[in-house]
Formats: C-alpha cells, sequence, structure tokens
C-alpha cells in the first residue's frame, strides 16, 4: 500500500513487513510512481494512443526516444524490427535513417493486413523500408531477412512480436547471430512481468515475459550481455529507464 503526501512531499509506502518512507522528489520516489503510472497506463492501453508521421506506433514514446539515442550512436546499416502492426516503429527507424543518411528497415509480421501494408507502401517513408510476412521465427523468414543483408553490414534488431518468453527466446537465438559485434538486440515488453494482476495479463507472466528471455539467451551465449545502453545527456537525478522494456538491450559482445 502506498500513501502520497503531497503537502510534504512524501511517500509512505507499506510493503507488509515494514514501512518506509521516501521523498517524493528524490530518484526513487519518482521511479515508485513511474512503476504505479506505467501500471496505470498498461489498464488505460496508454501506449494504444500515439502516432509516428501518421502512424499508429504502439509504443511508450520515453522508450523510443532512449532507442533514437542508441540508433544515433550505433548508426546501423540495417534495423531489423519483428512485429509490424501498424507500421509506427517501422516509420520511426526509418525516419531516423533518412535524418542519419544510412541506414534501412527490414520489418516481419506474422500477419501484415491489407489496410496496414496499403498505408506503410504509400507512406514517403517507405523507400526505408522491406517488409516480410511471415513468423519471425520460422526458417524461411529468419533466410529472407538474412538475403537482405550484406555482408558487412551493421545490424541492430528490435523484437516486439510475439512476447511470450519461448518465441522471444526462438527470436534471440534466431536474429543474435545477425546482429553486429557492439550493437544490440533489444527484447521489448519486458514489463509484462510486473503486470500480474492487471486486467488483461496472464498468471504465468511472472515467468513467461521477454525479460525471462532475455537473461536466458544470454546464459546460454557468453558472447551477449544484458547492457543498459549509457544516456547520452542527463543534467537530472534518475538513472533508471521508465520502461515497457526492462532488461531489453541485449548487446553482441563478440
Ligand atoms: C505490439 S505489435 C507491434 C507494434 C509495432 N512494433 C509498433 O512499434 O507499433 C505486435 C505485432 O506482432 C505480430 N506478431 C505476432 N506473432 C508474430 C510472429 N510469430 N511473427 C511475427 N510477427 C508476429 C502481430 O501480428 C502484431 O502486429
Amino acid at each position: 500500500m502506498i500513501q502520497i503526501d503531497t503537502e510534504k512531499a512524501l511517500i509512505h509506502v507499506d510493503e507488509g513487513d515494514g514501512q518506509k518512507t521516501i521523498e517524493l522528489g528524490s530518484p526513487e520516489g519518482f521511479e515508485l510512481l513511474s512503476k504505479i503510472w506505467l501500471r496505470s497506463g498498461w489498464e488505460t492501453k496508454h501506449v494504444y494512443s500515439f502516432t509516428w508521421l501518421d502512424r499508429p506506433m504502439i509504443q511508450l514514446p520515453e522508450d523510443m526516444i532512449r532507442l533514437q539515442e542508441v540508433i544515433h550512436n550505433q548508426k546501423p546499416d540495417v534495423i531489423i524490427e519483428t512485429g509490424i502492426a501498424h507500421g509506427g516503429g517501422m516509420v520511426f527507424y526509418a525516419g531516423l535513417c533518412k535524418i542519419l543518411d544510412k541506414g534501412r528497415v527490414i520489418g516481419v509480421d506474422i500477419e501484415i493486413r491489407p489496410h496496414n501494408r496499403k498505408a506503410i507502401e504509400e507512406h514517403p517513408l517507405f523507400p526505408y523500408m522491406t517488409l516480410i510476412e511471415g513468423s519471425s521465427v520460422a526458417p524461411e523468414i529468419v533466410g529472407e531477412v538474412k538475403s537482405h543483408i550484406k555482408e558487412g553490414e551493421k545490424v541492430m534488431v528490435i523484437l516486439d512480436s510475439n512476447h511470450t518468453r519461448q518465441h522471444v527466446l526462438d527470436e534471440l537465438r534466431a536474429y543474435g547471430p545477425l546482429t553486429s559485434v557492439g550493437s544490440y538486440i533489444v527484447a521489448t515488453d519486458g514489463i509484462m512481468k510486473d503486470l500480474v494482476g492487471a486486467p488483461r495479463a496472464s498468471e504465468d507472466w511472472a515467468e513467461n515475459n521477454p525479460c525471462q528471455a532475455a537473461h536466458d539467451f544470454v546464459g546460454e551465449n557468453e558472447g551477449f550481455a544484458i547492457e543498459e545502453p549509457e544516456w547520452v545527456f542527463n543534467e537530472g537525478t534518475c538513472r533508471e529507464r521508465i520502461t515497457y522494456w526492462p532488461d531489453a538491450y541485449v548487446k553482441r559482445l563478440r
């Protein structure tokens, strides 16, 4: 149970086995409130309310701003996204490629609905995109993705399709080898682990989630580690991302 005293700017936390008080304006206070805000945002489907350059983008804006920092820093030749949906994520990455004058985006979705395909293909940034329809873990689809990547190109991968532990682990195994050394494969939406008990969440999400898959993968591959990209700019006191993507950044070390 949490009580917020806005007059004294304090948060009282009762964890059952003890109480603590946190300053509202401390990094810890901000992170605690943000976790509650994220949970409330899940219930209200907050992330289903944004577009990027006219395409619905089902993402928490802060995650995309942070990812933009990583893409700017990495400047990949190829960004692979599994899970296209309405195409907002692809448009976001394609726009960065255009601004950076480097890179293109390969998107994979098990079902690209005709109205989404039409809108994406008519988008001004479509020249930076390749759409592939099929399951992201089907060997022929992974092979097709591979066929669009040239020898020596720098590849970054964003996994945002089916978020079960097994599917994300299979994606990490399939796309990890395509990820360039020093680059990242990003296993999004690990927030599922913190949503157990919320509407539309399953009991097994405590374990059955992308965050767990990322840990499984680095446990079986010494060449990869979960590593937070450094923030480029921070004149504030917070040190943690407010995110749907905890422990998402899996870096290829060698
Ligand atoms: C959360 S949405 C993706 C949102 C998108 N990345 C964005 O930024 O707006 C998940 C998508 O994954 C797709 N999907 C589900 N299972 C898949 C699979 N096995 N392979 C590829 N895509 C899959 C769904 O069809 C859906 O469009």
